[in-house]
C-alpha cells in the first residue's frame, strides 16, 4: 500500500442539486417572471445568466438562495451520497466534502466539510467538481480537477486534458485508481 489518496468532492451540483432546487424555489416565489431551463442554462453563475435576461433578475436569484433553508433543502444527485460514502470505506482514501459558502450564510450543512472560498488553497489528489475554471492565489494547485457534468458546463469543450465524471453513474472509481501509486 502506498500513499493515501485524497479526494475533494464540491458538493453544490456534484452532490446536492442546486440548480433544480434554484429552479423549484425561484418559480414558486416568482411565478410571473421569466425563467431559464436548464436545457438552457450557460455558464457557471445562474446570477450572471439570470441578469442578462432582465437586468432586475439577477438580485431575484441571489434572493432564492440567500433564503433560509435553501441548501438543507436541497436533494442529493443520483448515486453522489452513495459513491462518497464508498470512497470513505476504501483502503488509503480519505474523502472531504469541499465547498465554497456564499457571503451571507449561517450554518454549516454538516460536519467533515472543508469550507473554502479557494480551493486552490486545499492539497488534495483529485477534486471533483462542477465549475469549470477553478482559480485562486496558488497558480499550482496539488489536485486534479476532474469537471462533473451540469446542465451549464455540459456544452463546453474542455481541453483534451481536462478529464469529465459525466455521473455518478460514470467510472468514478477508475479515476481514483489511476491516481494511486
Ligand atoms: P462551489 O464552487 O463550491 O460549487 O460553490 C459555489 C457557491 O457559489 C455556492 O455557495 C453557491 C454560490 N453561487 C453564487 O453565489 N451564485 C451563483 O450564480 C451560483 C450558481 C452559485
Amino acid at each position: 500500500s502506498g500513499k493515501r489518496l485524497r479526494v475533494l468532492v464540491d458538493m453544490d451540483g456534484v452532490l446536492a442539486d442546486f440548480e433544480g432546487g434554484f429552479l423549484k424555489k425561484y418559480r414558486a416565489r416568482y411565478p410571473d417572471e421569466p425563467y431559464i431551463t436548464l436545457e438552457d442554462r450557460r455558464g457557471f453563475w445562474v446570477s450572471t445568466q439570470y441578469g442578462r435576461l432582465r437586468s432586475d433578475l439577477c438580485e431575484k436569484a441571489i434572493s432564492i438562495w440567500e433564503s433560509k433553508d435553501f441548501f438543507i433543502e436541497l436533494q442529493p444527485l443520483p448515486g453522489g451520497v452513495e459513491a462518497v460514502k464508498e470512497m470513505a470505506k476504501m483502503d488509503n482514501t480519505d474523502v472531504f466534502i469541499c465547498t465554497s459558502p456564499i457571503k451571507h450564510y449561517k450554518h454549516c450543512p454538516y460536519e467533515k466539510v472543508i469550507l473554502t472560498r479557494d480551493k486552490t488553497l486545499i492539497s488534495g489528489d483529485i477534486l471533483i467538481d462542477d465549475k469549470p475554471d477553478i482559480l485562486g492565489v496558488e497558480a499550482e494547485p496539488t489536485w486534479e480537477h476532474i469537471l462533473f457534468t451540469a446542465c451549464h458546463n455540459k456544452h463546453l469543450s474542455v481541453s483534451p486534458a481536462q478529464r469529465r465524471l459525466l455521473s455518478w453513474s460514470d467510472d468514478w472509481r477508475a479515476m481514483l485508481d489511476s491516481k494511486r501509486q
